[in-house]
């Protein structure tokens, strides 16, 4: 017998029945949404959430912009998809934008369907363009999930999902995560990378960095004076580097390009996530005119540059622009950082948001920075989700709440948040 799936649970059931989610799940994941709007998503039973993920970093500008949702609708009345060998006025309006938008470094853009995929084509760009074979990564950083991706991604638990070993030509150079540093903030002179001239100049067919410019995982951002350091190294060595903006790019950090903050100019830069407007799934790689020149790239993706896609991506940058969304993100972090330091938690270690990147990192003792236990952090995500608060778990060590809604978010919505925070951190706590 056939079963319709017109009711909740038997939604829920076919979807373990039928849908593959090779992952650890918190309690009440997955959630199955039955629609969205602005920074709030409703389930199947018609339990409301506040989407401190925007639909894991994707829609910048709110679920279902009706900006976004018109361009989109328009754009299917006149033509979907064609692929990456031939163009649309939306997909060409898109990358103009990109160009005109990004640093002044960058020339032409290559369109694909996601941040994996991205990725792993500025990996052949710098291999060809270099005519070098290594790439070093950041430690703590997240490229994707295809094995390519995943070569250049530090987490080990992520890399044995390939089953197989990884390529002996990448590797890992020191991120800075400043709130463990062993040598002292107060101290910094960039000490953490002191051996970095030694292990690139030891593999001298280094093509490129590949960097998160501020790393998702945890949201950790360097001070100035670590990117300086780090680009005229890799320059000195004429090094590549590939700004990794799949989740920072769009203005999740307050500036539309987290290059920005530090005044980069990466010769590849890579962004996905948001780029479709929540349409469909869409991504770029983005490189200098001396390295597209003569590269040649195999062939044509199929799905490279929907135009849909690219229709909701340019109205999903024209409402940022429009309603002034990158600076109204760089407030609400301010204001997000605030109030979550005005809890006087003990359990919170460090508040860290650039722009609406980031989250809290918890502690089970502030003056040693022990880690808060796993069963703790699972409780608290649980109570939260309880609550209606959508959120993910993140950082090296699995103890920081990602907090990262729409950048539309008010201080309504935040203050919603930290009030149920300040509950369930203390129901936590007295029942532990
Ligand atoms: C920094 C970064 N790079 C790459 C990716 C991979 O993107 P996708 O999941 O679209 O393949 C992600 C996804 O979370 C990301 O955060």
């Amino acid at each position: 017998m056939t079963d319709d799936l017109t009711n909740a649970a038997s939604i829920e059931a076919a979807d373990q029945q039928y849908v593959m989610r090779p992952w650890p799940h918190p309690t009440g994941e997955p959630v199955i949404v039955a629609k969205a709007s602005g920074c709030t998503i409703t389930d199947i039973h018609g339990k409301e959430y506040l989407d401190l993920t925007a639909g894991y970093f994707v829609n910048n500008a709110g679920h279902c912009h009706p900006r976004i949702v018109e361009a989109a609708t328009k754009q299917l009345h006149q033509v979907l998809q064609v692929s990456g060998k031939h163009g649309t006025v939306a997909v060409v309006k898109l990358a103009k934008r990109l160009i005109e938008l990004g640093p002044p470094s960058l020339n032409k853009v290559f369109f694909s369907t996601g941040g994996s995929e991205a990725n792993e084509f500025a990996l052949k760009l710098a291999r060809q363009g270099t005519k070098k074979t290594d790439v070093a990564y950041l430690e703590n950083g997240y490229h994707g999930l295809t094995i390519g991706a995943l070569e250049v991604t530090a987490s080990e638990k992520y890399r044995e999902s390939a089953g197989k070993p990884m390529g002996p030509e990448n590797y890992a150079i020191p991120n800075a995560y400043c709130y463990r540093c062993k040598f002292g903030v107060e101290n910094c002179s960039t000490q953490c990378l002191d051996g970095v001239e030694a292990t690139l100049d030891a593999r001298p067919k280094t093509a490129a960095i590949i960097a998160e410019i501020i790393q998702a995982v945890g949201g950790l951002a360097p001070p100035q004076k670590w990117w300086d350091r780090v680009d005229k190294i890799r320059k000195a060595r004429g090094i590549l580097l590939i700004a990794d903006e799949v989740q920072t790019g769009l203005g999740r950090t307050g500036k539309m390009f987290a290059v920005e903050h530090y005044g980069l100019e990466p010769e590849i830069m890579t962004g996905g996530k948001g780029l479709s407007g929540g349409v469909g799934s869409l991504a770029a790689t983005i490189a200098s005119d001396a390295l597209v020149k003569n590269f040649f790239g195999g062939t044509t993706p199929t799905n490279g540059g929907n135009a849909v896609s690219a229709a909701a991506g340019l109205a999903l940058i024209e409402t940022l622009e429009a309603e002034k969304l990158v600076d109204h993100c760089a407030t609400m972090g301010r204001y997000f950082t605030e109030a979550a330091w005005a809890l006087r938690d003990p359990w919170i270690g460090d508040v860290r948001f650039t722009g609406l990147l980031g989250g809290i990192e918890l502690v089970a003792n502030r003056d040693s920075k022990e880690v808060l236990g796993k069963g703790a952090i699972a409780k608290i995500k649980d109570g939260l989700h309880a609550a209606g608060m959508l959120i993910t778990i993140s950082g090296l060590y699995g103890n920081c709440l990602r907090l990262q809604p729409p950048l539309s978010v008010t201080p309504a919505q935040i203050d919603q948040f930290i009030g149920a925070l300040r509950t369930v951190l203390n129901s936590v706590r007295s029942a532990s």
